[in-house]
């Protein structure tokens, strides 16, 4: 199958935090082994809401809690033995704090990762990955906006993206999907 849209970013306005969880099942319902989702963006953007979601599309027999403290929630599905990895990276100020709970048994394990505040690790993130960046878009009177940016890294995280892009929202007027 050809790839529909071969673009390697898009952009979406999410308008609840309950849409912004819906995207994210949709997308955890397509993560492969080795899948890395970063979701960058300041306090509140929504990152927790969205992973949350991405958790459960997956899978996730318990709910992602917002996980202030806890760096690293591993997660367990009823399908098969994988294991999804949320790692909030918040209070880490730099890769040394990675080697303090075994980052890489994480990758070596091979599951898939969601990683929040991303570019606080970033020198031993694998380069490729969906990078998702939630903002707050400033509209009076509308304060559940986000933007929500997704650009991928490398093939996989690219066909991961149509195909979550064709899924979440249709394919574009003129675009016939190719099965
Ligand atoms: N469109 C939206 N998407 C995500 N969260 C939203 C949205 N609108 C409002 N919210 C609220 O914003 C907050 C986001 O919190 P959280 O996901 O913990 O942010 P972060 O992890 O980025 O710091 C939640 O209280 C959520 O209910
Ligand atoms: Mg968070």
């Amino acid at each position: 199958m050809s790839p529909i849209f071969e673009e390697s970013a898009f952009d979406f306005v999410s308008r609840s935090a309950e849409q912004t969880r819906r995207l994210g099942a949709r997308l955890g319902a397509l993560l492969q082994c080795g899948d890395v989702i970063c979701l960058a963006g300041e306090l509140g953007a929504g990152k927790t809401q969205m992973a949350a979601g991405i958790a459960a599309g997956w899978g996730a027999l318990e709910p992602v809690t917002s996980p202030t403290f806890v760096m690293v929630h591993e997660h367990t599905r009823a399908a098969d033995a994988l294991r999804l990895y949320h790692i909030d990276c918040y209070r880490m100020d730099g890769v040394a704090a990675l080697w303090t709970f075994g980052w890489d048994d994480i990758l070596d394990q091979g599951g898939p990762l969601v990683i929040e505040w991303p570019e606080r690790i970033e020198a031993a993130l694998p380069p490729e990955r969906l990078w998702i960046t939630l903002s707050h878009i400033d509209v009076e009177g509308e304060e559940n906006r986000r933007h929500l940016l997704f650009e991928a890294e490398g093939e996989r995280h690219q066909a991961l993206l149509d195909e979550f892009r064709r899924r979440a929202f249709g394919a574009p007027p003129g675009v016939v999907p190719a099965d």
